[in-house]
């Protein structure tokens, strides 16, 4: 009799514990509380200030972004939590494990590299610039010793401060910079494509010029050295891929005639 009850509760803890079991060797596992109802999160965190990747729809932020997040933590069992934060907070919050994963659109770059490990790229982007529509300049040969607009930590920022004599002003929203350009504050914004096509939608008067600054990749950044964590969203998207849900996420917030 006595056995029987000890049988039982060994499967009822196997039971309760399965999603640990399953999921993570980590010393979490241990100290659960053993609540088999709750997904486990996955925190994402994010700048909700770069539509189509990710904006505010009425309190929730949503966009490209959000949804492979979400994709991704289901495919892994998961449930996505968002973190709205400054674009550059985002690869502290993940090194500090504030949030497990960063994904904003963000480039990889080797600086990053440093800090974050970045898992397959998901997207490829470019650097465009954006100027009144009766701006003389047409490329970005002309933006020496101008007055460019960029959000502050991005790939936009590092490229127009390389440029020879030009002021750079830092906004904490790309479409700040957009809204300094068409008050003519500054000359330019060097900004992602995708967002400036929003933007420009948004704001009259503008227009992006033909020729782009770079070709970029989007990715997102795990904790360094976070190896399980990384493969397992790879393995997700790579069957998002496979399955076609990732071009449809994409098709739900680029039109196909405006795509790259
Ligand atoms: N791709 C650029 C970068 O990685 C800009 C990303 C901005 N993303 C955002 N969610 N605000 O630096």
């Amino acid at each position: 009799m006595k056995k029987k009850v000890i049988s039982l509760l060994l499967v009822a803890v196997c039971v309760f514990s399965m999603a640990a079991c399953g999921s993570k060797k980590e010393d979490s596992s241990t100290g659960d509380s053993g609540d088999a109802t709750k997904k486990e999160k996955l925190v994402m965190a994010t700048n909700a200030e770069f539509p189509p990747y990710e904006f505010y729809e009425g309190k929730d932020v949503v966009g490209i972004d959000a949804d492979i997040a979400a994709a991704v933590a289901e495919e892994m069992g998961m449930e996505l939590e968002i973190e709205d934060m400054a674009f550059d907070s985002i690869i502290t919050a993940v090194t500090s494990g504030k949030a497990d994963i960063g994904a904003a659109g963000m480039t990889v770059t080797e600086d990053r590299l440093e800090n974050v490990d970045f898992t397959d790229t998901y997207a490829t982007a470019t650097q465009v610039i954006i100027v009144k529509e009766d701006s003389a300049i047409t490329g970005p040969d002309e933006l020496n010793g101008k007055k460019i607009g960029v959000q502050l930590g991005t790939t936009g920022d590092i490229y127009a401060d390389d440029i020879e004599d030009a002021t750079v002003e830092r906004y904490n929203k790309g479409f700040e910079a957009v809204q300094a350009l068409q008050q003519g504050k500054i000359d330019a914004v060097v900004i992602d494509g995708e967002p400036a096509k929003e933007f420009v939608k948004e704001a009259e008067g503008l227009k992006i010029l033909d020729e782009a600054f770079t070709e970029e990749e989007y990715a997102i950044a795990v904790k360094k050295g976070n190896d399980e964590l990384k493969e397992k969203i790879n393995d997700a998207l790579a069957n998002l891929k496979d399955s076609g849900k990732l071009d449809e996420i994409v098709a739900k917030y680029i039109s196909a005639d405006s795509a790259e």
